[in-house]
């Protein structure tokens, strides 16, 4: 079948761009969809197993912070649209490598835009550049309030603060170089394939090795979360969607205090793994806090869900319960990931 369109992907090989990979290869028939990825530690392909043999599927590695290379793939491939998702995306990490945030998440995608603005330049038409951005931008809440559209930026993390970087580079090449583009910013997500080094996996990970539960500070912080695969759809809504220059919250409508969250999945492993009632709660450790640590996020996501129509489709006990379900079935993709030995995967699959 013709493809008569070339999508660009990033960051398909990792947590969210995996599911967005696959529901646009399963989806979008007409559509060929090249999933661009540098395979850092957060990369995996065994994510996309099931899809990797399909018609209208390509794997591109390649690194977003090399102008040399990605020209060369949008010369060869005339991307019509870009979603893009590669970014180093954990907290954590972005304390101890700052500079490492600034080179993937604004030096990356500024590489990007310029491909896409030189291989494009005074005929958008038909084209879109999507930003996959994040709620942290915003800073954080107090006790009440929520997020919008216009809540002004104000992060405190490295990882925010690029993102926040990368969000007006973004916007300023769609005022200067008239590039058409959307962005959407969105809460935590939760659900199958995501790394354990963020909270919902690395506790589950933790309860399945009976290790400790490293609770940061008192653990009263707040999230909003959102199961991974009600992104993915809000995501296609927004690119196929969305009005052009125009930002859309993403969120679950579901805040959860730390603390609650790790009680609730510490009560639901208990049943899962047939241990007695508060064998998981035993693992909890309060831990000295994160630098700058955001007391709470919360989304209105109310204009998405009124433009768009878009809402998440299941309940965060639906959800987290799936996620349970999926890591206790993978057990093998987790070892895998934990042990390090999904980076061979590349090189068994493809070279
Ligand atoms: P992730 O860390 O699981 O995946 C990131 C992917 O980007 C990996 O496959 C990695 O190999 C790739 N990558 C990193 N550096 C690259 C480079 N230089 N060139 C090419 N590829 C590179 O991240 P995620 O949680 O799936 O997040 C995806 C996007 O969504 C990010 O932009 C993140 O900021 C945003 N986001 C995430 C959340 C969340 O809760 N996880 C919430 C809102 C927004
Ligand atoms: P995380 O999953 O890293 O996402 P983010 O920092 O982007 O919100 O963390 C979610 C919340 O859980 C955050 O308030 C930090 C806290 N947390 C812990 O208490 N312990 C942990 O080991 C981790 C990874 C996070």
């Amino acid at each position: 079948m013709k493809h008569n369109k070339a999508i660009l992907i990033t960051g398909g090989a990792g947590f969210i761009g995996s599911h967005v990979v696959r529901l646009f290869v399963n989806k979008y028939s007409d559509y060929h969809i090249y999933n661009l990825d540098a395979l850092t530690y957060a990369g995996n392909l065994e994510n996309l197993q099931d899809i990797e043999s399909s018609p209208n599927y390509s794997f591109l590695k390649a690194d977003i912070t090399n102008q040399e290379e990605i020209n060369g793939l949008f010369d060869k491939y005339r991307f019509d649209g870009v979603i893009h998702l590669a970014a180093e995306s954990h907290v954590d990490r972005s304390i101890s490598d700052p500079l490492a945030f600034v080179k993937t998440n604004v030096i990356g995608t500024m590489i990007l835009l310029n491909a896409f603005k030189d291989l494009w330049h005074n005929n958008f038409e038909g084209k879109r550049f999507y930003h996959i951005s994040t709620d942290e931008v915003y800073g954080t809440l107090g006790e009440t309030g929520l997020f919008t559209e216009t809540t002004p930026y104000d992060p405190n993390s490295p990882y925010s603060a690029s993102k926040a970087s990368s969000d007006h580079f973004v916007r300023a090449y769609g005022e200067t170089y008239k590039i058409p583009f959307v962005i959407s910013n969105c809460s935590n997500n939760y659900g199958e394939n995501q790394f354990p080094e963020k909270l919902i996996p690395l506790f589950i990970n933790n309860i399945i090795n009976n290790k400790p539960l490293p609770v940061y500070g008192d653990g009263n912080y707040t999230r909003d979360w959102l199961y991974v695969q009600d992104h993915a759809k809000a995501i296609d809504l927004v690119f196929h969607n969305g009005a052009n220059k125009e930002t859309y919250n993403i969120g679950g409508f579901n805040e959860w205090k730390n603390i609650d969250l790790v009680k609730l999945l510490c009560q639901e492993m208990d049943i899962k793994l047939n241990m007695p009632k508060g064998e998981s709660e035993r693992l909890i450790s309060f831990v000295k806090d994160r630098p700058g640590h955001d007391l709470r996020y919360a989304i209105d996501a109310s204009k998405i869900n009124k433009e768009l129509g878009w809402e998440p489709s299941v309940t965060f006990e639906q959800g987290l319960v799936k996620t349970i379900n999926w890591y206790l079935n993978n057990k093998k993709w987790l070892e895998s990931v934990t042990s390090g030995a999904y980076q061979s995967y590349y090189e068994k699959q493809y070279t």
